[in-house]
């Protein structure tokens, strides 16, 4: 079952595309109406109205919603917290849409503006992903994707002096790059090489917590970047295009 699930039928991706095109406008809103102030329980509420008013019946996982500290918590899901002025808001939402779910992040600066040090974080982790995309490649191994982020991230925190070796790149980046996306969140899948009809995310992140050991001015910047790429026999195809990555794009929309 699990090899089944691995590759989309078109009447599969019809359904798939819909649940990502309701998360894309959800992370578009969120980009036009979050201010400072604004609780994360109250931006988790601006995203599932769009969920439900595009007719998603379910969020495919609970819909994190990490401001300032808490864009440093990987799986933060409590989304209680009143958002400060200089806060980056890290918004890890899916729509459920007839049983097949999107996963989309965005990393947002709760003013509208990132800061110059939030602005290096971000681009770092932005670069990193554009690596990682041009990876998935049908006959490409699985974690190429990871491979290549990881590599753009090491470099960028050395060069950033966050780090002094390039193997220390676990304690800001800890997570994998991907997972198959489907019916589960998290779906089945083989973990082999990639086929045309696969759809999996990009998501590198960088998480620098209070107390780390670098400079404070980069504490509580954590970002982190996901997009759901469909496999085919040629170039991939970000399914998730709908919402602006770069730093410069969301400033446009949040200035709306
Ligand atoms: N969107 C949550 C996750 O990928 O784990
Ligand atoms: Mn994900």
């Amino acid at each position: 079952m699990a090899g089944l699930r691995e590759v989309k039928l078109p009447e599969e991706m019809v359904l798939m595309r819909k649940a990502i095109d309701i998360t894309c406008e959800a992370q578009n809103e969120l980009m036009r109406k979050l201010e400072p102030e604004m609780t994360e329980y109250q931006t988790e509420a601006i995203v599932e109205f769009v969920f439900k008013m595009n007719g998603a019946e379910h969020e495919g996982f609970p819909s994190i919603q990490g401001g300032g500290p808490h864009s440093c918590v990987l799986h933060y899901v409590t989304n209680r917290r009143t958002l400060g002025s200089g806060d980056l808001l890290v918004s890890d939402i899916g729509a459920e849409y007839h049983g097949y779910t999107a996963d989309v992040t965005r990393t947002l600066p709760a003013n509208g503006k990132f800061t110059s040090d939030q602005r290096k974080i971000y681009d770092l982790v932005l670069a990193a992903q554009e690596a990682g995309i041009r990876e998935v490649r049908a006959g490409n191994q699985f974690r190429a994707a990871h491979n290549a982020a990881t590599t753009v991230i090491s470099k960028g925190l050395k060069e950033l002096g966050i780090i002094q070796d390039e193997g220390d790149v676990r304690r800001y980046f800890m997570h994998g790059t991907s997972h198959y996306l489907g019916l589960d969140v998290h779906d089945a899948g083989s973990y082999g090489p990639l086929a045309a009809g696969n759809v999996i995310t990009v998501e590198p992140g960088i998480y620098i917590a209070k107390d780390s050991p670098c400079d404070p001015r980069w504490w509580e910047i954590g970002v982190r970047i996901e997009d759901d790429i469909l496999v085919t026999d040629g170039d991939p195809i970000n399914l998730s295009a709908g919402s602006p990555r770069k730093a410069e794009e969301i400033e446009a929309v949040m200035a709306e």
